[in-house]
């Protein structure tokens, strides 16, 4: 058995973990996250100075705690796993630096992750008994606030070269992610950012026919999404709403028509690619894979070749990070003591 340190602090979550892996089983001993939503909320967004000065305030009493409730010490460790791209730089490099230096001290090995490795990863974690059912080619979708990717891989995790997800990526959106269009949407109708998870609470009951929304793209053959013409027809509709003073009664009608113009865009070019790829499995990870409405779709048509990670390792964490580290030091992919300060945060490093 292995246990590694895992250090998430690409955006607005400064979060730390320790994961430990034996015979690709993932568990997590311990998951610290602090979430900086509140301190962003009254800007609509996340504001990068804000995200990386906090980071710097919080980050070491997050690895404290974290190395304290999993009863860990440092020389139990395999090794340090940090998010070094991609991401708001100054929020990098605040994790970056505090696994330098945490790794400086305890002469432990430190592994660079890209975030979309990990998010790739989350499925694993405390579910034991995905990594054998998990038939391959496999459809990994990745729908989050910065992200819709669609990826067709055709190897077991672990055996991925580096960039790997670069070659597996057959679809993607053009213009605003599936969460990001959720958020901007939220935002018309003047509900607090993040709006994902608002939407799909106050969907509950409404109609979803009631508002006729543009499904993203939906050209059979295309498998890229586009979201800015549903940002553009919800902001049409509210201003029409406004003028009759209909918004308020008609809020539950207009979420429940914006999750499913997303979702079932979303869900179309999932069921495409699947075919075209003749895959065998989906998996579903990333902040949106919460909504309600898109796990049950995808549920009904895929069943039980359809895996999702368990709802608190969606959103950004630092235990999807150890686990993606694990299989990169598995292949010596790593900086040992003497090499840490060659390390550096990337804000770019798309795939
Ligand atoms: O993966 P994530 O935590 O952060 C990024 O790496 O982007 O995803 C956050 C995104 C936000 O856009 C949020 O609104 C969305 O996930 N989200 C949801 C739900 N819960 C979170 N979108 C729709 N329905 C939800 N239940
Ligand atoms: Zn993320």
């Amino acid at each position: 058995m292995k246990q590694y340190l895992g250090i998430e602090t690409s955006c607005d979550e400064c979060s730390a973990s320790i994961v430990s892996v034996e015979s690709g089983q993932f568990r997590v001993r311990h998951l610290t996250t602090f979430s900086q939503t509140k301190i962003h909320e009254p800007y609509g967004g996340v504001v990068p100075e804000i995200s990386s000065r906090n980071h710097l305030e919080t980050i070491n009493a997050v690895i404290d705690e974290t190395l304290l409730h999993a009863k860990v010490s440092p020389q139990d460790l395999a090794a340090v796993c940090v998010t070094n791209r991609p991401g708001l730089v100054g929020s990098l490099l605040v994790g970056v630096s505090a696994a330098k230096a945490f790794a400086y001290a305890t002469r432990l090995s430190v592994v660079p992750v890209h975030h979309l490795e990990g998010h790739a990863a989350s499925v694993f974690l405390d579910q034991p008994e995905v990594s054998q059912k998990i038939k391959f080619p496999c459809l990994l979708a990745m729908v989050s606030g910065g992200h819709t990717n669609l990826y067709v891989i055709r190897e077991p995790w672990g055996k991925w070269p580096e960039e790997f997800l670069k070659s597996s990526l057959v679809g993607r959106s053009r213009d605003d992610a599936a969460g990001e269009a959720f958020d901007k949407t939220a935002k018309l109708l003047g509900l607090p950012y993040p709006g994902g998870q608002l939407i799909d609470l106050k969907s509950a009951g409404g109609n979803e026919a009631a508002f006729n929304l543009p499904r993203a793209l939906p050209d059979r053959d295309v498998l890229d999404y586009s979201f800015s013409g549903l940002k553009t027809a919800v902001s049409l509709v509210v201003k029409d709403l406004r003028q009759k003073g209909e918004l308020e009664s008609r809020l539950t009608d207009l979420c429940a028509s914006i999750q499913a113009a997303i979702t079932d865009a979303l869900m179309a070019k999932f069921k495409l690619a699947y075919s075209r790829f003749r895959c065998e499995s989906v998996v579903l990870v990333g902040g949106v894979a919460a909504n309600r409405r898109l796990r049950s779709m995808i549920e009904k048509e895929f069943g039980d070749r359809f895996f999702l990670p368990r709802p608190q390792y969606c959103t950004d964490n630092a235990a999807m990070i150890a686990a993606a580290g694990s299989f990169r030091y598995e292949q010596g992919i790593f900086l040992t003591p003497s090499q840490h300060l060659t390390l550096n945060a990337r804000a770019h490093a798309e795939f």
